[in-house]
């Protein structure tokens, strides 16, 4: 039995899609925790690319069954979006192979309204996220299991109606045609019906039949919403702690692996402090395509921040980790990792040497050049956690593999 965590460990984006996709081959259930529509996981396999939100990526290969946890909140309109989109790749989508929560949040048009109302500031990805967290919190929100017992209309119209009032009076802007809405999400919630379980016995019961289960994190630890950035962070726990909550199972994880790109990106607004705005960042851009699965928007680059790594890493205590994009770094005549913070909160530079070899398809460390080893052992030594796999490209055999996954 072998149960498996993979976190972003920087603020998302770090490629977790690929090595989830790896893993699911192996496991027989892949548990999502936390978060919504809000991740952009890419998967490729084979010819194929998948870009998922909501859905695990464990669906994508395998004989996996995906569970949408307790601690996620879910989109009717996308989740059926994204089964049809699953379906038109002939991919298996039914209610044996996906699982949604009967206590997780839904998210609903109202939410997405809200989320654009209030929450500019923090450049969200306008899913909703934040507003369906909050009237979890705050005790108003609406659970799948709703859609089951039948109060969902309800529910949903005294939402709509506390909304209406709030942005009319308090905000002063034009509310959504809550009639439109509502037909449309009461369509999808007829297709997501036959989904909606209690997932906590079915995790429960895989774990302790001694199955193989992989935890798959959304976002990143810096995103978290209480050791992130905050306020400029998702509304969800997006490190280790969110995925006993998110899953209501205890889970004892052996293998923690922890997601860390060979630089540093982050989307939306917030701090960074080792951001480049200059050519090597936009460089940095154009070499790793960063640019939001889910929105689009170009992503903010700059160079590895070791002392944040740090404390991702002692919030999780990852015990493995994955660097990824390690190709995009070739060409640089230098490398820059922060090692530390000065008295003003600037960062402390190490400087590397850089590589001009492509390693795009690397799958032996033999074929990395020095410089770029050097700069792996660095990370390894300062982190005090092996770095156990190098993912080298898109493709699943673009892999070098350090130490044994399994
Ligand atoms: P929200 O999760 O849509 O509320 O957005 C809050 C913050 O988290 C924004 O800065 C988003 O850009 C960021 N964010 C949310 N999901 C992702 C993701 O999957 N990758 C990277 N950033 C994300």
């Amino acid at each position: 039995m072998s149960n498996y965590i993979v976190l972003g460990a920087q603020w998302g984006d770090e490629g977790k899609g690929k090595i989830v996709d790896m893993l699911s081959a192996e496991m027989d259930m892949v548990v999502r925790f936390q978060g919504g529509a809000n991740a952009g996981h890419t998967v490729i396999c084979g010819d194929e690319k998948y870009v998922l939100h909501l859905i695990p990526g464990g669906i994508v290969s395998g004989k996996a069954v995906n569970v949408i946890g307790n601690g996620c909140v879910v989109d009717p309109v996308i989740f059926s979006e994204e089964v049809d989109y699953l379906l038109k790749k002939n991919v298996v989508v039914n209610p044996d192979k996906i699982i949604i929560s009967l206590q997780a949040h839904m998210v609903t048009p109202v939410h997405k309204y809200m989320d654009k109302v209030l929450n500019k500031h923090i450049g969200t990805t306008g899913r909703g996220i934040g507003p369906a967290y909050g009237d979890k919190i705050t005790r108003t929100g609406i659970r799948m299991e709703s859609v089951l017992d039948g109060t969902f209309l309800e529910r949903f119209c005294k939402q709509a109606d506390n909304a209406r009032i709030l942005c009319e009076r308090v905000y002063q802007t034009e509310f959504l045609d809550i009639k439109q809405a509502e037909q449309e999400l009461a369509e999808s919630v007829e297709r997501v019906r036959p989904f909606i379980k209690d997932s906590v016995e079915i995790i429960s019961a895989m774990v302790k039949s001694g199955g193989n289960v992989l935890f798959e994190g959304a976002q990143g630890t810096l995103l978290d919403i209480d050791h992130g950035t905050y306020p400029f962070v998702t509304s969800s726990s997006t490190s280790i702690g969110g995925a006993l909550t998110g899953s209501g199972v205890f889970v004892d994880f052996n293998k923690r692996i922890g997601i860390v790109k060979a630089y540093t990106t982050r989307v939306g607004e917030g701090p960074f402090p080792t951001e480049l705005f200059d050519e090597t960042g936009e460089r940095l851009r154009k070499n790793g395509n960063e640019f939001g699965a889910t929105t689009g928007r170009p992503r903010r680059c700059g160079w590895l921040d070791l002392k944040q790594l740090q404390r991702s890493f002692i919030i999780n205590g990852f015990n493995y980790i994955s660097m990824s994009k390690i190709s995009c770094l070739s060409g640089f005549d230098y490398i820059k990792a922060a090692v530390d913070y000065d008295v003003q909160g600037k960062p402390v530079y190490k400087t590397f040497g850089g590589w001009s070899e492509e390693v795009e398809g690397a799958t032996s460390l033999e074929q990395l050049p020095s410089a770029c080893k050097e700069y792996i052992d660095f990370i390894e030594d300062y982190l005090n956690v092996p770095v156990g796999m190098i993912s080298t490209g898109p493709d699943r055999e673009h892999i070098i593999f350090k130490q044994p996954l399994f």
